[in-house]
């Protein structure tokens, strides 16, 4: 299955490549599937002498994508960007998106809203047919951050889910901090029911910086199966 995963991965990724201008810049997400296109747009511009310079999102891309030869730049260097390609952990059938198991879906979510084509590359496994298996990541400031988990969680009773499970996420000793320094509480609803009322609920919300729920963003989904 991982196997089956992992090739699916590499297959949305070589796709995407066909997406790509290396004279323009790149907007490059995070995740295990945009590693294997770092890979390929190394191997297939980098190995020949192209320069290509792109946008990060996070300093894990940073450091893959500098230490195979890509430029990266910052985001407020550049006026528009032509193409932004990202992993999701969920794609309804509507192109909606649960992203965000990175922890890089703040970044993420600028990049992506700064470009005229965001794309998306998965396996044929984040394909779902409602929302919500995959927990859903809030990216939360770290100043009462107990307390801003309490009114998530008051929120979510409010719009009629039963006990919901929200969970601080966690790195190898503590509370896991983002490259933007704030946490991630992560809301295991198992289905969302209304995906706009749940994110403006919970952008409304003293403290929450932003929602993994990306909604009317992409253009296209590339879906790797072997
Ligand atoms: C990063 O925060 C996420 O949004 C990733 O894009 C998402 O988790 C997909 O990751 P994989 O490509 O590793 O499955």
């Amino acid at each position: 299955m991982e196997k089956k995963i992992n090739s699916g991965k590499k297959i949305a990724a070589t796709k995407s490549m066909e997406f790509i201008d290396p004279k323009k810049i790149i907007g490059l997400g995070t995740g295990s599937t945009v590693n294997h296109l770092i890979n390929k747009i190394h191997e297939t511009f980098v190995l020949n002498g192209q320069l290509i310079t792109a946008v990060s999102t996070s300093t894990e891309t940073t450091d893959l994508a500098s230490s195979l030869g890509i430029n990266i730049i910052d985001l407020d260097q550049v006026d528009e960007l032509n193409v932004v390609i990202d992993g999701a952990d969920e794609v309804d059938p509507e192109n909606n998106l649960i992203k965000g198991g990175g922890g890089a879906l703040l970044m993420e979510k600028i990049v992506a809203s700064c470009s005229k084509q965001f794309i998306i590359i998965v396996d044929s496994s984040k394909i779902v047919s409602n929302l919500g298996k995959f927990p859903l990541p809030v990216e939360v400031v770290q100043f009462g951050s107990e307390r801003i988990k309490d009114s998530v969680e008051r929120l979510l009773v409010s719009l009629g889910y039963q006990m919901p499970k929200v969970t601080f996420r966690r790195s190898e000793t503590n509370k896991y901090v983002t490259d933007q320094h704030n946490y991630i509480l992560d809301l295991h609803l198992n289905e969302i029911l209304d995906a706009k009322a749940l994110s403006l609920g919970l952008l409304q919300l003293v403290g929450v910086v932003e929602v993994g729920l990306f909604m009317d963003l992409a253009s296209k989904i590339i879906i790797g199966d072997d």
